[in-house]
C-alpha cells in the first residue's frame, strides 16, 4: 500500500514514524514533509491546499490512501474532493468531508451540535454585527470572564478570553470588525469554565471508534503558563489527574454520543477526533473539537501506541474498525518543543542546527526545519519536538531535556517546565 500523509509539521514526522515500522508492506510520502520525513519517506514537494498537485501525485505514485494532517485541507474538502474524483476512486482517506470538519471549522456548528446531542459544553449563544445590541446585552448579563471566540478557523488564535466588560465589547467590535479577517463575521460567546485543561482523542470510522492516549499541551510560551499562546510548546502522556474514573466519564458523556450524533446527522465520519476539554471539579466539559490529530499531542500519543498503526487505519478504510485491536503501553511519553528566538512573534529562519546526531534515547520529530547546501538549518517557529519514554514522567523529562541540551540553534528556546504542574497530581 502507498500511503500519501499531508502536513509538513511535527505531526506529520511522528505518523510517518509510526507507519514505517508497520509490519505491512508500506511506501509512504508526505506532501511536503521535512527532512525528519524524508528519514523514512519520500517527501513530495506540494501544498495540501493545492488539490490539483494533490491529484497528480496520487495518480503518479499509486497512492491508496490519503492522511490529511492538519486542518486547513479537511476544511476545505480534500476528502469530498479526492471520493469525488472517479480518477482516484479507491483511495481511502484518513480523514473527514467538509461536513464533519465543520466540528472544527465553525464554532457555532459544534456549539450547535453539542447542545442537540447532551454533550456537555459551556453555555452559550451566536451573534453577527447584525445583533451586536443583544450580543451586548448577552454579556452584560454574564460574570466575567468574558470568553469570545470567532467562528471559523483562525489558526488557533481566534479566542479572546477578557475580564472587563468595556474591553469584552471591544474585542466583540473588533472581531465583527476583521480582527480574524471572516472567521469572526460571527462570534459564539459563552460561559468561562473553571478547570484543568487536557485533550481526549479517537479514531473512528462513522460506526465504532478506537480511544488514543489522552495528553495535555502546554500552550503558552513562558513558564508557569506565561505569555502569548503558540502552537504548542510540549506536552505529556498520559495525564495524571485523569483518572479511569474521569475517562469513563469522558467516554460515556462526550466520546459515544459525539460518534452517535454525528451517525443521526448523516455525517460519515473517517478520521481522527480530538476534544479538548475542561476537567471542572471531576467532570468533563468540551472546550472545541479538532478534526484531526494534535501537535505537539500527536509526538506523545504516538509513540504510546503499540500496535499497528495501519491496522487502525485499515480498519478505518475497511470500516471494521470494531475488529481491530488498539494496545497503549503504560510508559509516559513527554515531548519539549525547541522554539525559534522571538516565536510566536516574528523570527529569524536559516540557522544551522546541530547536535541531533548526537541524541541517542529521544525522538526528533522535525517541524520547522529545512535542509540548505546539505545542512539541517532552522525554517519555522517550532524547530523542532524532542520525545522521550520513560516508566515515569520524570524519567522521560530527564530524556528530553537532556537530549535538548544536545542541540543547538542560533536563538533556541523552550520551556523547561513542561510536566512540572503536573508533579503533586502524581499518584
Ligand atoms: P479553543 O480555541 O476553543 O480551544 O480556545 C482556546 C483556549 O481558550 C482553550 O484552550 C482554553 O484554554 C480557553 N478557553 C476556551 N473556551 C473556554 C471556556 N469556555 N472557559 C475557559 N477557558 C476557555
Ligand atoms: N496543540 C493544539 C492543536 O493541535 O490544536
Amino acid at each position: 500500500m502507498n500511503i500519501l500523509i499531508l502536513g509538513s509539521g511535527a505531526r506529520e514526522h511522528a505518523i510517518a514514524w509510526k507507519l514505517a515500522q508497520s509490519s505491512r508492506p508500506l511506501k509512504l510520502f508526505v506532501a511536503p514533509g521535512n527532512p525528519g520525513t524524508a528519514e523514512t519517506a519520500v517527501n513530495l514537494p506540494v501544498d495540501p491546499l493545492d488539490f490539483e498537485r494533490v491529484r497528480e501525485v496520487i495518480i503518479a505514485n499509486s497512492i491508496g490512501m490519503v492522511v490529511v494532517g492538519p486542518e486547513a485541507p479537511l476544511a476545505e474538502g480534500i476528502a469530498d474532493f479526492i471520493m469525488g474524483d472517479p480518477a482516484l476512486s479507491g483511495v481511502e482517506v484518513i480523514g473527514p468531508c467538509r461536513d464533519g470538519a465543520m466540528l472544527e471549522g465553525s464554532k457555532d456548528f459544534a456549539k450547535g451540535f453539542m447542545k442537540r446531542h447532551g454533550i456537555p459544553a459551556a453555555a452559550y449563544e451566536t451573534f453577527t454585527q447584525d445583533t451586536l445590541d443583544d450580543a451586548v446585552t448577552f454579556i452584560r448579563r454574564m460574570k466575567p470572564p468574558y470568553v469570545l471566540k470567532a467562528d471559523g478557523l483562525a489558526a488557533g488564535k481566534g479566542v479572546l478570553i477578557i475580564n472587563d466588560f468595556d474591553e469584552a465589547v471591544t474585542g466583540l467590535k473588533a472581531m465583527f470588525g476583521g480582527k480574524f479577517g471572516a472567521a469572526g463575521s460571527k462570534v459564539v460567546i459563552e460561559e468561562y469554565l473553571q478547570g484543568i485543561e487536557m485533550s481526549a482523542f479517537v479514531i473512528t470510522d462513522g460506526i465504532s471508534y478506537r480511544i488514543l492516549p489522552e495528553a495535555k499541551d502546554y500552550k503558552r510560551i513562558g513558564e508557569g503558563d506565561t505569555g502569548k499562546n503558540t502552537g504548542g510548546m510540549g506536552a505529556v502522556s498520559p495525564v495524571p489527574f485523569a483518572s479511569s474514573s474521569f475517562l469513563e466519564k469522558v467516554e460515556e458523556r462526550i466520546i459515544k454520543p459525539t460518534i452517535e450524533g454525528l451517525k443521526r446527522e448523516g455525517i460519515d465520519y473517517r478520521g481522527f477526533i480530538f476534544f479538548g476539554l475542561m476537567n471542572v471539579r471531576g467532570d468533563p466539559y468540551v472546550i472545541e473539537y479538532n478534526a484531526r490529530l494534535g501537535d505537539p499531542e500527536t509526538e506523545v500519543i504516538i509513540p504510546r501506541i503499540a500496535s499497528d498503526l495501519y491496522d487502525l487505519l485499515e480498519g478505518v478504510a475497511h470500516r471494521d474498525l470494531a475488529s481491530r485491536e488498539i494496545k497503549i503501553v503504560t510508559d509516559t511519553a513527554v515531548t519539549v518543543m525547541m522554539v525559534s528566538g522571538g516565536y510566536p512573534d516574528s523570527y529569524g529562519k536559516g540557522f544551522p542546527v546541530s547536535g541531533v546526531e548526537n541524541v541517542a534515547e529521544s525522538i526528533i520529530f522535525h517541524a520547522g526545519t529545512t535542509m540548505k547546501d546539505g545542512r539541517l538549518v532552522t525554517s519555522g517557529g517550532r524547530v523542532m519536538a524532542v520525545t522521550s519514554m520513560g516508566s515515569t514522567m520524570q524519567e522521560a523529562l530527564d530524556k528530553s531535556y537532556s537530549s535538548v541540551r544536545k542541540i543547538s540553534f542560533n536563538g533556541m528556546s523552550y520551556r523547561r517546565d513542561i510536566g512540572a504542574d503536573l508533579k503533586n497530581h502524581i499518584i
